[in-house]
């Protein structure tokens, strides 16, 4: 649980608005006064060719800006994924546009790509003292008239700057993005943009490239998409984004909001995609289990399910920001006392389990 001040320090956020304390947290992490212990060294796992620290990250929308990045390291997470970045700067959404649903330990939000746009940002990351994984996630503009061209130019932008890139094609608030799941726009996007990654590269390393996906697709959109990105020579998938589903919320008033579910009540769901997905593909493309995670073993469950990292970002907002470093402390010893040597070794195991639950709702 969190500490007297990690308390203290939520209630006095949870005063104001979602996005003002969000900003307020934002401005407190860039000042980056808190710093975690390191990982326990049996969390250390290699995955797309990099070496994590720890399989628990920070997912895409908390720093969109990559104001915060190196706080946010210091804080414990074996990587920080940015962004959402679009090519342009854009406004989003109009307020309010992020709603807490604090029985739930859920939020809604439908914010839209707010963010500063790729120049900005990628200068900013640019500026940084090279250190740390640092993945970059990458959108489309709302009004865009070619959104797989969006896509390409964030791949050409931050190829040589990123840890890694993910193509967010699964936010429910830009109209029509979702679509870019079906499976021929997948393939095409997807082959662009490993064209466009691989021609970055110009014959160096490439830049793993991923693709994160909603947790809301059914049996045939799962199977086109498992083909699709074992055929494509994309890297890895995120399994996934919030979600349009309100099933299991007890607060009825906020669930009729519009926008995309994330924290508790996306556990269950965003966990049997995850296996059905790592079920499909087989063992060896890595997978990003993401999506209700707020305890250590919620992490183990995601792995056991068919995750190679998982990723955090409402348990943080419920749990504090000690979250990462009590998630590692307690990984480390749930992993020990199963007499895995690392978190490879828990990968999958309950993959099977997993997949054949009927998906709540
Ligand atoms: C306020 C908010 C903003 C988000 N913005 C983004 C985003 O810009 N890009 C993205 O890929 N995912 C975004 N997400 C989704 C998260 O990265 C994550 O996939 C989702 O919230 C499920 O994880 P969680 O239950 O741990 O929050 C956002 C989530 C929230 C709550």
């Amino acid at each position: 649980m969190a500490g007297f001040i990690e308390r203290a320090g939520l209630n006095v956020l949870f005063r104001f608005d979602p996005e003002t304390a969000h900003r307020l947290a934002i401005r407190g992490l860039s000042l980056g006064i808190t710093k975690a212990p390191p990982p326990p060294p049996n969390l250390r796992t290699r995955v797309l060719g990099l070496d994590f620290p720890s399989p628990i990250g920070l997912a895409a929308g908390f720093d969109k800006n990559a104001e915060a990045v190196d706080g946010l390291l210091r804080l414990g997470f074996g990587f920080v994924e940015v962004g959402t970045v679009t090519p342009l700067p854009q406004a989003g959404n109009p307020k309010p546009r992020m709603f807490r649903l604090e029985a739930d330990e859920a939020i809604i939000n439908r914010l839209g790509f707010n963010n500063d746009g790729a120049e900005t940002i990628a200068a900013r990351l640019a500026a940084r003292k090279p250190g740390g994984i640092v993945g970059v996630n990458l959108g489309a503009n709302r009004a865009s008239a070619d959104r797989i061209a969006d896509y390409v130019a964030g791949v050409d932008r931050f190829a040589r700057i990123a840890s890694y890139l993910v193509l967010n094609i699964s936010s429910p608030n830009t109209p029509g993005l979702r679509g870019l799941q079906e499976a021929e726009s997948f393939e095409a996007l997807l082959l662009r943009a490993v064209a466009a990654r691989d021609e970055a590269a110009n014959g160096g390393t490439t830049t793993p490239l991923l693709v994160k996906i909603a947790p809301d697709l059914d049996d045939g959109a799962l199977e086109a998409i498992a083909r699709i990105t074992v055929s494509s020579g994309i890297d890895g998938v995120v399994v996934g984004n919030t979600t349009l589903a309100r099933t299991g919320l007890t607060d009825g008033r906020r669930a009729a909001e519009a926008g995309g579910l994330s924290g508790r009540p996306l556990f269950q769901r965003a966990t049997i995609m995850l296996a059905r997905l790592r079920k499909l593909i087989g063992p060896g493309l890595p997978l990003i289990g993401v999506g209700g995670v707020d305890t250590a073993e919620a992490a183990l469950t995601k792995l056991l399910a068919g995750a190679d990292l998982v990723q955090v970002y409402t348990g943080m907002i419920y749990r504090g920001h000690g979250i990462a470093a009590r998630i590692n402390a307690r990984l480390a010893q749930l992993l020990a006392e199963r007499d895995f040597a690392s978190p490879e070794d828990a990968v999958g195991r309950e993959t099977d389990r997993w997949a054949a639950m009927p998906l709540p709702g």
